[in-house]
């Protein structure tokens, strides 16, 4: 009767797999010795992929753990991140090759070689430099898809200044949370963006957000829309190109520590406050550089690349600046959204650019099924080699979708499980290696240890679940939430503190062969569209309104976006219900939550209830919540205070449901 089972029971019956073709098997970057190799020392393994980079000083320990859980990963060695992503490939004589084929919303196009981007970034570096940007220094990006947001990445990783990155649809609120957590010295935006065909202003936002920001020096504006009336703070905002394009496009790369802080990207987590999560520099790109050579098969010179996530999020950072970048790709960065100016847009792209490898989420692939199968199938998409899958289980029944309509049965489907946190893809199958299964991201990558392991710890068997940990350091693994260690701590390491095991928040599960199928969250994170949002972030927004007096969010299972948003508010006293019950009200309510924190977090459904279903100790208790929320039979009510809360609630939601 859940409308959750199916999903389960169809996990457990799946039984489909799909072998690598020979021809594919014969070319792949991975091989099947590659996990024995790293079986026999993990270490040693690391330091093989690592020398795929270029070190100015090479490190004397690969790994120090001796502070655990803070890692340090190729201890003493030096290298600049930047030149690593674009230098080196310049000196190789590959500066000719294009690094990026942008392509504008509206349909305007750039393409970028190497040897441009080499410049690009050393004057945005020099430009930094000239406003006293140094190293360590935090510099906040909240910027659209445009080839400015990778050269402004590029040109902090150059200078050792640290960038964080705040997705665009982020509200005033949510950046000046991020700005203040990171102190950040400079913030670079743009005028505007374009969204489904219209310019939306964006430094308007940005100047709300800034009011009375001490630690912001300079806000830098990228000219994108070309808004008359920018509004405009003499003596601390600068137009990126006036202070860019009077640079020397020459810049010497310094080398910096293995450990030297690259980045700090905010994802949220179980509390209300987002977490600045800390990626450093060698191991970081070691990881992001290798799991891109070796889970979507780059070949540098031959393959066009696409990886249609955000550069606000964690994906945008390893899988289309880092990774790639290193590993001297030409890659496809796509301003807009899939359907516009119309709903082949993606299709098109890939057909005028020869994309070879197609990196994607599960939400926009179950939109993609909702348009019709009939819309791909207009476009020449046999270029198409390897297509890759992030951010939330893959449903079966759209994994097969994806490689019937998408991949025309050919291309290895590779489902990437990891995190902000990771840093780098964990599980996943390798092409040319891996039997695929629709479903599983099935197994650690060579390298990667990660276990399912019960309430206790202990690993649990084949048909069994749990939470999935990982049970050993990783190079790209975060070193800490800025500024809060204990938080780091007590986030990820306190669950399982006495084996030692980093808690991922996720639940697994085993299936007959030993594959991992990844279950979904087991805190109070959401994801929704793929995108991390807490429950509480969600519940402080909406009782910030003045007429909400308590408010309880759950995910509840939504067939395109994974997981939406459901609301639970009591309201004030003073507030009439049948009034604030109002269509108008509940809008308000949820334009509220998308002032407070961004449209993304946009409750799907907000439901007036006079009371909330608590234990003894005042929990929300969250699974009867779910219940209601995806319309199921209310589960066991016995621990709660008052067990008749929750006849109250469905009996005023069926009064509410009649107006
Ligand atoms: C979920 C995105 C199942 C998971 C890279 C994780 C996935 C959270 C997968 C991290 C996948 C990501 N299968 N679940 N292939 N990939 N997740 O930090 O719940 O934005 O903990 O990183 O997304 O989200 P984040």
């Amino acid at each position: 009767m859940t409308e959750q089972s199916p999903a389960l029971d169809n996990l457990l019956t799946e039984s489909r797999t799909f072998p690598p073709s020979e021809a594919f098997a014969a070319k792949a970057n991975a091989t099947a010795d590659s996990y024995a190799e790293a079986n026999e020392d993990r270490e040693a393994f690391w330091a093989r992929q690592a020398e795929r980079l270029h070190w100015d000083t090479k490190w004397s320990q690969v790994l120090d753990w001796s502070d655990a859980p803070f890692a340090k990963w190729f201890v003493g060695g030096k290298l600049n991140v930047a030149y690593n992503c674009v230098d080196r490939h310049v000196e190789a004589g590959h500066g000719d090759q294009v690094a990026i084929h942008w392509v504008g919303e509206p349909g305007d196009t750039r393409d970028i070689t190497y040897a441009e981007l080499q410049r690009e970034v050393s004057r945005a570096a020099n430009g930094l430099i000239s406003l006293g940007v140094t190293a360590r220094d935090r510099v906040a990006i909240q910027l659209q898809m445009i080839p400015e947001a990778i050269i402004a990445m590029l040109a902090c990783a150059r200078i050792g200044a640290m960038h964080s990155v705040v997705f665009g649809g982020f509200s005033p609120s949510a950046l000046r949370q991020r700005v203040d957590d990171a102190q950040a010295k400079i913030v670079i935006t743009s005028d505007g963006q374009y969204r489904r065909g219209k310019a939306a202003p964006m430094k308007a936002n940005v100047d709300e957000a800034l009011a009375g920001a001490e630690s912001v020096e300079k806000v830098l504006v990228v000219r994108r829309t070309g808004e008359d009336d920018v509004p405009w703070n003499n003596g601390r905002d600068l137009w990126w190109h006036e202070l860019v394009e009077a640079q020397s496009d020459q810049h010497t790369p310094e080398a910096f520590d293995s450990e030297h802080p690259l980045y700090i990207l905010y994802t949220s987590g179980t509390t209300g406050k987002p977490k600045g999560i800390l990626h450093t520099s060698g191991g970081y790109l070691t990881q992001a550089a290798y799991t891109h050579h070796a889970v979507f098969d780059h070949k540098p010179g031959e393959d066009v690349y696409w990886c249609t996530a955000d550069i606000g999020w964690v994906t945008g950072h390893s899988y289309i600046v880092y990774g790639p970048l290193a590993n001297r790709v030409t890659q496809v960065v796509y301003e807009g959204t899939p359907n516009t100016p119309h709903e082949g847009r993606h299709w098109e792209i890939i057909q005028t650019y020869k994309v070879s490898l197609y990196y994607t989420a599960p939400t926009l692939i179950r939109t993609f099924m909702k348009w019709g199968a009939d819309i791909p199938a207009k476009y020449d998409l046999s270029s198409l080699r390897v297509l890759g899958s992030v951010g939330e289980p893959i449903n079966p029944e759209a994994w097969m979708w994806y490689r019937e309509h998408i991949g025309g049965n050919r291309c290895p489907i590779v489902d990437t499980w990891w995190q902000t946190e990771t840093g780098s893809i964990m599980i996943s199958p390798l092409p040319g290696v891996t039997h695929t299964k629709p479903g599983s991201a099935q197994r650690p990558l060579p390298g990667i240890s990660a276990k399912v392991v019960d309430d206790a710890g202990n690993e649990v068997g084949k048909g069994g679940g749990g939470y999935l940990v990982l049970d050993k350091p990783w190079p790209g693994m975060l070193r800490g939430i800025w500024g809060d260690d204990e938080r780091y701590r007590e986030t990820y390491w306190s669950r399982f503190s006495e084996q030692g095991y980093y808690f991922a928040g996720d639940g697994a599960k085993y299936d007959a062969d030993g594959d991992v199928w990844l279950l979904g969250r087991v805190d109070d994170v959401m994801n929704v569209s793929g995108h991390r949002i807490s429950t509480t972030e969600v519940e402080s927004a909406l009782v910030s309104h003045p007429t909400v007096a308590e408010a309880a969010v759950v995910g509840a299972t939504d067939p395109t976006t994974g997981q939406g948003i459901v609301a639970f508010v009591i309201l004030r006293g003073d507030v009439a219900e049948d009034q604030a019950r109002g269509d108008a009200a509940i809008q308000e309510l949820r334009n509220h939550v998308s002032k407070e924190i961004g449209p993304i977090a946009k409750p799907r459904q907000i439901m007036v209830v006079p009371e909330l279903p608590k234990t003894r100790s005042g929990k929300i208790m969250r699974r009867l919540l779910r219940d209601v929320a995806e319309n199921r039979e209310i589960g066991d009510v016995t621990t709660l205070a008052d067990s008749s809360v929750m006849d109250l609630i469905s009996s005023g939601l069926k009064s509410g449901s009649d107006e």
